[in-house]
């Protein structure tokens, strides 16, 4: 049997941090082995709030190099750029006639971005979902990694597949999030204030570009508190989060010997946090790396760019062909 069709997307936007690290990367390199994976770069949404294109090649180059380092394999997912496959936008045109107003203007994304961009609401930034939905439907992916913030998205996208098929017969499957359930990874910013994210507080994100001295500032100032005040009490959120870093980049033995410690409230938060900056300058040092190294090889971008291209684009336009041939709009 087929494997199912797995499909996300990153806008480039932003430097990728721990967050997207553990809770997105992380699983599209797992999943990678399992399904049949489709990951781009979403650089047509990016359009929608960074209209200034300047930097986008760059962006785009950065963003490969980070997601190859972080163990994207293009022998095993097809990895490429959005603005490659032009039944893209294709599809997102023949979307947009069924997608209305009333419930593009009710997404809770378009109603953020109004506040945050009163100066440029445009119609891209309305139709941003129907674009994410042509990015799915596109490939007739079915299970689609992404994070909470995401699924209305997700369930305007199999509105627009179910009003396709009911009005020009079945061609698109309906897509669904994906998590691996237990092992979704929310990492909570150095200052315990909301997820670590692109848009906070850089000194509390840590960007997988951070140089060493950096990440270790940064960890030594996170917050911690005088400890428990009852040995075993349970964590506040922003001490949770050091335990998970701790989990996730240090060694078992030493992860677990420092809950013992918390355990006994005989916790040293100054000695943990040391401890965790070194393992995190190890744990990111070599993805860095490879990721400059990645983005600096033109030669190499350019291939994987060009070979991922080439196998979305000949899936797209076998999907393009149904769907034109289910909507009649074939004279010939
Ligand atoms: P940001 O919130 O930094 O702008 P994006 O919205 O571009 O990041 O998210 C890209 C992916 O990374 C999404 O799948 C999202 O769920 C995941 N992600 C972002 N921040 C975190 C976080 N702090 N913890 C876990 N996953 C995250
Ligand atoms: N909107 C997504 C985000 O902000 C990025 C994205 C664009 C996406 N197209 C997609 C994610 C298709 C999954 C599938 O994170």
């Amino acid at each position: 049997m087929a494997k199912e069709i797995v499909l996300s997307g990153i806008r480039p936007t932003g430097f990728l941090h721990l967050g997207n690290y553990f809770g997105a990367v992380q699983n599209y390199v797992r999943m990678q082995y399992e399904y049949d994976c489709y990951f781009f770069v979403a650089d047509l949404h990016s359009l929608t709030t960074h209209p200034d294109t300047k930097s986008l090649r760059q962006n785009v180059h950065r963003l490969l190099g980070e997601l190859l380092a972080s163990g994207l394999d293009p022998d095993q997912a097809v990895i490429y750029v959005q603005s490659d496959v032009p039944e893209i936008a294709e599809l997102y045109l023949y979307l947009n006639m069924l997608a209305y107003k009333g419930e593009l203007e009710k997404t809770v994304t378009f109603k953020d971005k109004v506040r945050q961009q009163p100066q440029n609401i445009n119609a891209g930034l309305l139709t941003y979902p129907v674009l994410q939905a042509a990015d799915i439907l596109i490939h007739r992916a079915v299970k689609v990694p992404v994070g909470k913030d995401q699924e209305q998205h997700l369930e305007m996208a199999r509105n627009f597949a179910e009003r396709f098929n009911h009005r020009y017969g079945e061609v698109l499957p309906l897509p669904y999030p994906f998590n691996y359930g237990a092992s979704l990874t929310k990492i909570l910013s150095l200052d315990g204030n909301g997820k670590m994210s692109k848009s906070e507080n850089q000194m509390v994100t840590i960007y997988l570009a951070d140089e060493d001295d950096l990440i270790r500032k940064k960890i030594m100032k996170a917050k911690t508190d005088s400890g428990p005040a009852v040995p075993g009490m349970p964590k506040p959120d922003y001490i949770e989060n050091l335990f998970t870093l701790m989990q996730l980049v240090s060694p078992a033995e030493t992860a677990s010997a420092y809950l013992q410690d918390y355990e006994n409230g005989a916790i040293r938060y100054g000695d943990m946090k040391k401890q965790l900056a070194e393992d995190m300058v190890a744990y990111i040092k070599p993805i860095r790396e490879k990721a400059k190294s990645i983005e600096n090889d033109k030669e190499y971008l350019t291939y994987i760019i060009e070979k991922g291209g080439e196998k979305a684009r000949a899936n797209a336009v076998e999907t393009i062909k149904l769907v034109r041939k289910a909507m009649h709009l074939d004279y010939v």
